[in-house]
């Protein structure tokens, strides 16, 4: 492993989480994998929390070979009363939390008239469900008056479908709007417990997840690509340094806010033609001048 890591923690300032107790769920794997690692890597205790006890291996063993503080608990965030113990232990163990990541979630593209009740019902419980039951176990544990740093930071991760819709996750869609509203919503609540609640919109990035769930084919995939703006997909710790940047105190008085990730692509709408290509400019006397090559 080199002495140097790549971690989204490149772009803010050593030690900006020094001693801080965050949770990021579903960390360990795809964003959330990277989320734990730029924290890490910035002196945070990172706990991560997934359904799945595999998942956990690849960031506990990169946080022993690099001196990271991390731990790993298995947590289905469907199970309210697992998520409250989970939040218990936590305070138990560290007498603090200063950042909750809503990371976890599960999506699949069907279409909505061949979508059945369960698996609408098993990406809403994961995604809306999940992301209130941690959050309000989070902040119970965040604005304990008791504590030397009372309140805390809050990142839910969403999509720009969030408000734009998108066909074939229909379920996802909803759910990360119910998240954006739920987001804004706690953030007026807990404004005064000195807890902010904030959200990123990744657009396409490199993932496995992403390219096993969401792009069907070598096509689709590229046919994304070409509708961004930028040209290209995020790299993962490009997306997480946003988030990283939200959760740090550079970011302590914005709260209720999102930041978009995704290279212009859900300003797409915009792009009719491509820079160069206009139509020729009429001359004074009426006639048509030459094509204009020229980038407006
Ligand atoms: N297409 C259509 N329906 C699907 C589906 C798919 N790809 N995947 C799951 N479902 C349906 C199931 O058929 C079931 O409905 P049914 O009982 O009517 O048949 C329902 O969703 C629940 O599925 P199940 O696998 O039992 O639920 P789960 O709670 O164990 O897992 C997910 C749900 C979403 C987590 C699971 O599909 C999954 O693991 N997805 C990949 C991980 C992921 O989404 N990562 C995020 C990538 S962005």
């Amino acid at each position: 492993m080199d002495s140097a890591p790549t971690t989204a923690a490149r772009w803010l300032p050593a030690g900006s989480f020094e001693d801080q107790v965050i949770v990021v769920t579903g960390g360990g794997t795809g964003l959330g994998l990277e989320l734990s690692r730029g924290f890490a890597a910035l002196g945070a205790v990172v706990v991560i929390a997934s359904r799945s006890a595999a998942h956990h291996a690849p960031f506990l063993e990169e946080a022993r070979e690099r001196g990271w503080r991390a731990e790993a608990h298995a947590l289905d965030v469907r199970e309210e009363p697992a998520v409250r113990a989970f939040f218990d232990l936590i305070a138990e163990r560290h007498g603090r939390l200063d950042v909750l990541v809503n990371n976890a979630a599960g999506n699949f593209v069907c279409p909505a008239d061949r979508m059945s009740a369960n698996a609408w019902r098993a990406v809403l419980s994961i995604v809306l469900d999940g992301t209130f039951y941690c959050s309000k176990h989070a902040a119970r544990i965040m604005r304990r008056k008791e504590s030397a740093t009372p309140g805390g930071a809050q990142l839910n991760v969403i999509a720009t479908y969030a408000w734009t819709g998108m066909a074939g996750v229909a379920h996802s869609a909803s759910a990360k709007a119910g998240v954006l509203a739920l987001t804004k919503s706690l953030a007026v609540e807990w404004a005064a417990h000195g807890i902010r609640v904030n959200t990123i919109a990744p657009g396409p990035f490199t993932s496995d997840g992403a390219k096993a769930n969401l792009w069907p084919s070598e096509e689709v995939e590229a046919r994304i690509r070409d509708a961004v703006p930028m040209g290209r997909f995020a790299e993962r710790d490009e997306v997480a340094a946003q988030g990283l940047w939200l959760c740090s105190d550079a970011c302590r008085y914005v709260t209720g806010a999102n930041i978009t990730i995704d290279g212009g692509l859900s300003l797409g709408a915009g792009r009719m033609w491509e820079p160069g290509e206009r139509r020729a400019r009429p001359q004074r006397d009426g006639r048509l001048g030459q094509g204009d090559a020229s980038v407006e």
